[in-house]
C-alpha cells in the first residue's frame, strides 16, 4: 500500500554526488563529513530530499556504480558513523535521504566474482554470475556504453568463458536466476533500511533477467524480483521510496509503477521531449508525451530531471522517436561534439548557451509538472562544466560554494582535487557561486528558492490533479493543477520569441485570480484572457479563493534562513 500521506508525493528531489559535492577533511575530495555540513543550504534552497550517487566501496571505474562492499562506506568518503549523522542532521532539517541502490551488476574486483572466475564451470559460486561460452547469446541486447563497449560479453582468462557486462567490461552482471543472488541482495536492501535511509534510487532496474530474442529490458522475472524488493520495503514500518531508473518510453516504465511494485519512476521520455521543445521552440511533442504519460499513469509517480550525472540519454529511436532527437540535434548547438554514447554529454547551462530565461522555464515547467520534480546539484547556479574531461566527468566537477580558491569546495592544493573546479568563461566560480548569488536578489538561486518556497505552499503543484488546456500559440504549453483546496494555471513559452495568446477561462468566469511568483492580483478571470508571455516566460496563477497562507506564498519567502 502507498500510505496516503507518503512523504515523497510531489517532493522535489536534489540529486548530488558525495565526491564533488563538500570537502570535509581537505583531502581534495567530496565527503560525508563535507555534505553533512552543508545540510543548511539544502534546507534553506527548499528541496525535501536529496539522492547520493553509490557512497559504497569501489575502485570507481564507473563513477561508484561498480561496487565492491554493497554494506559499507568508500574509505574516501568516510564510514557507516559519518552516514549516521548525516542522516541524523538532514532528518533533523526535515531531509529525506535517497541511496543509489545497484542491484543489476558489480565490480569486477567483487569477491564474488573474483571467486565466481577461479570456481569451476557449473559450480554455485561460478553461477553468481552470468557466463557463456558463446559471446553471440542475447544478440538482441543493445549494447549500452558504446563509446567505450563493442559487445555485452567480455573473454575471462581465468574462467575460459565470457561474462555479461551490459554496462563497462568491470562490471560484470549477476546471475539473478541464481536465488542466493536474490537473497544477497534483498538483505543489502535489508541493510540499508536498517540504517534508517528513507528511499533507494534503483539502478538500472531492467536488466536483472535476460532472455534470448529479446531486448533483455523489463522481462517479467524482473518484474517479479522487484515485487519481493516491494515487500521487504514494506515490512518496514516507515515510509520509503523505490525510485526506478529505467531508461524506456513510458509505456515500457509504467509496469514498475504497477501497485505492488516500485513507487516513482524517472520520466527520461518527457526529459527529451522537454529538451526537443526548447530546441524547436513547439511545444507539440512535449503535450503528446504529457498525454502519454497521463494515459499510461495518471499518478503523481514520476521524477523529472532535467540532467543528472550521465549523458542526457536520448537513446537509439527506443525512447523517443528519432524526430525528437532531430530537434535536439540541430536545436541545440552547444551539443554538437559533445555526445557520449547515445546522449549528449554537457550540463544543462551550457547546453542552453548559458540562457537564464531557458534555464528558468525548463525548471518552471519541472516544478509544476506532476510528480517529483529532481534538481541537479549546481544547477541551481546554472554551474558549467569542463567539456574534455573523460567519460561523464565534464558534469561532475566540484561545486561551486564561494570565490574562494577551489570554489570553496576543498582546502586541498589544486592537483589533489577529485575533479578541477570549472573556470570556463562566462561559467568561472570567481562568479557563478553559492556565496555571490545568494546576496544577488535577482540571481538563479534565489529564484529556483522562491519557486520552491512558493511550491510547497501550494498543494495542488505537490498533488494535483493534472488537466493539459488548449493553447492557441504552439510555442506555449498551458496546463492546470488542481487539488482539493486550490487550482493553479501554468503557462510556459517555451520559445525565445515573444507569445501572445487567448487563454479560455470560462470554466473559471469571475473567479479571482492571482500570479503567484510576483504576487500580483489580475482582474477577475473572464470568459477570455489576452496574455503575453515574454521570452522563455511562463506563469503560475492561482485561481479562486485560499486559504489565507497561501494568497501570496511569496510573503513566505524568508520564513526559512
Ligand atoms: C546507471 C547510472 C550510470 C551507471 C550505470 C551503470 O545508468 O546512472 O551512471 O554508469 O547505471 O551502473
Ligand atoms: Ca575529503
Amino acid at each position: 500500500m502507498v500510505k496516503s500521506d507518503s512523504w515523497w508525493k510531489g517532493a522535489v528531489i536534489y540529486q548530488l554526488i558525495p565526491r564533488s559535492f563538500a570537502d570535509g577533511n581537505g583531502d581534495g575530495i567530496g565527503d560525508l563529513q563535507g555534505l553533512t555540513s552543508r545540510m543548511s543550504y539544502l534546507r534553506w534552497l527548499g528541496v525535501e530530499a536529496i539522492w547520493l550517487t553509490p557512497i559504497y566501496p569501489s575502485p570507481l571505474q564507473d563513477g561508484g556504480y561498480d561496487i565492491t562492499d554493497f554494506e559499507n562506506i568508500h574509505p574516501e568518503l568516510g564510514d557507516l558513523a559519518a552516514f549516521h549523522r548525516l542522516l541524523t542532521v538532514a532528518h533533523g532539517k526535515g531531509i529525506k535521504v535517497i541511496v543509489d541502490l545497484v542491484l543489476n551488476h558489480t565490480s569486477d574486483l567483487h569477491p564474488w566474482f573474483q571467486r565466481a572466475r577461479w570456481a569451476p564451470k557449473g559450480s554455485p559460486e561460478r553461477d553468481v554470475y552470468v557466463w557463456s561460452d558463446d559471446p553471440n547469446r542475447y544478440a538482441d541486447a543493445p549494447v549500452l556504453f558504446r563509446n567505450f563497449e563493442s559487445s555485452n560479453w567480455e573473454w575471462d582468462e581465468v574462467a575460459e568463458q565470457y561474462y555479461l557486462h551490459r554496462f563497462l567490461r568491470h562490471q560484470p552482471d549477476l546471475n539473478y536466476e541464481n536465488p542466493w543472488v536474490q537473497e544477497q541482495m534483498l538483505g543489502v536492501v535489508d541493510f540499508w533500511l536498517e540504517r534508517g535511509v528513507d528511499g533507494f534510487r534503483l539502478d538500472a532496474v531492467p536488466f536483472l533477467f535476460e532472455a534470448e530474442g529479446s531486448r533483455c529490458e523489463g522481462l517479467p522475472e524482473t518484474h517479479a524480483f522487484l515485487r519481493k524488493v516491494r515487500e521487504r520495503v514494506e515490512a518496514n514500518p516507515r515510509d520509503v521510496l523505490l525510485l526506478a531508473e529505467a531508461i524506456q518510453p513510458v509505456e515500457e516504465a509504467a509496469p514498475y509503477l504497477a501497485d505492488n511494485e516500485l513507487h516513482g519512476a524517472f520520466n527520461f521520455a518527457l526529459t527529451a521531449h522537454l529538451f526537443a521543445a526548447i530546441a524547436s521552440g513547439s511545444s507539440k511533442g512535449l503535450r503528446k508525451c504529457l498525454k502519454d504519460t497521463q494515459n499510461v499513469s495518471p499518478q503523481n509517480c514520476w521524477a523529472l530531471p532535467l540532467r543528472n550525472h550521465d549523458e542526457l540519454w536520448l537513446g537509439d529511436g527506443h525512447l523517443v522517436p528519432d524526430a525528437v532527437i532531430e530537434a535536439i540535434r540541430t536545436g541545440l548547438h552547444q551539443g554538437h561534439g559533445h555526445w557520449l554514447n547515445w546522449g549528449i554529454n554537457r550540463r544543462l547551462a551550457p547546453l542552453l548557451n548559458g540562457d537564464p530565461r531557458a534555464n528558468r522555464v525548463m525548471h518552471a515547467l519541472v516544478y509544476s509538472l506532476p510528480g517529483m520534480p529532481c534538481l541537479y546539484y549546481g544547477d541551481e547556479l546554472g554551474m558549467g562544466d569542463w567539456p574534455g574531461l573523460r567519460d561523464r566527468d565534464p558534469n561532475r566537477t566540484p561545486m561551486a560554494w564561494t570565490s574562494a580558491r577551489n570554489g570553496g569546495f576543498s582546502s586541498a592544493p589544486d592537483p589533489l582535487l577529485v575533479l578541477p573546479p570549472i573556470t570556463a568563461p562566462g561559467y568561472d566560480y570567481r562568479v557563478v557561486n553559492v556565496e555571490v548569488q545568494k546576496q544577488l536578489p535577482g540571481s538563479l538561486l534565489n529564484w529556483h528558492r522562491r519557486m520552491l518556497t512558493c511550491r510547497r505552499l501550494l498543494s495542488a503543484l505537490r498533488i494535483g490533479d493534472f488537466e493539459l488546456l488548449d493553447s492557441s500559440h504552439p510555442s506555449v504549453i498551458v496546463f492546470s493543477r488542481c487539488s482539493e483546496s486550490m487550482t493553479v494555471l501554468v503557462a510556459a513559452n517555451l520559445s525565445a520569441a515573444g507569445a501572445s495568446l487567448r487563454l479560455n477561462l470560462n470554466r473559471w468566469a469571475g473567479a479571482r485570480t492571482r500570479e503567484v511568483l510576483w504576487g500580483c492580483e489580475y482582474p477577475a478571470a473572464g470568459e477570455d484572457w489576452f496574455v503575453y508571455l515574454p521570452s522563455y516566460g511562463f506563469s503560475w496563477w492561482l485561481i479562486g479563493e485560499v486559504e489565507d497562507s497561501v494568497n501570496n506564498p511569496i510573503d513566505h519567502f524568508d520564513d526559512v534562513k
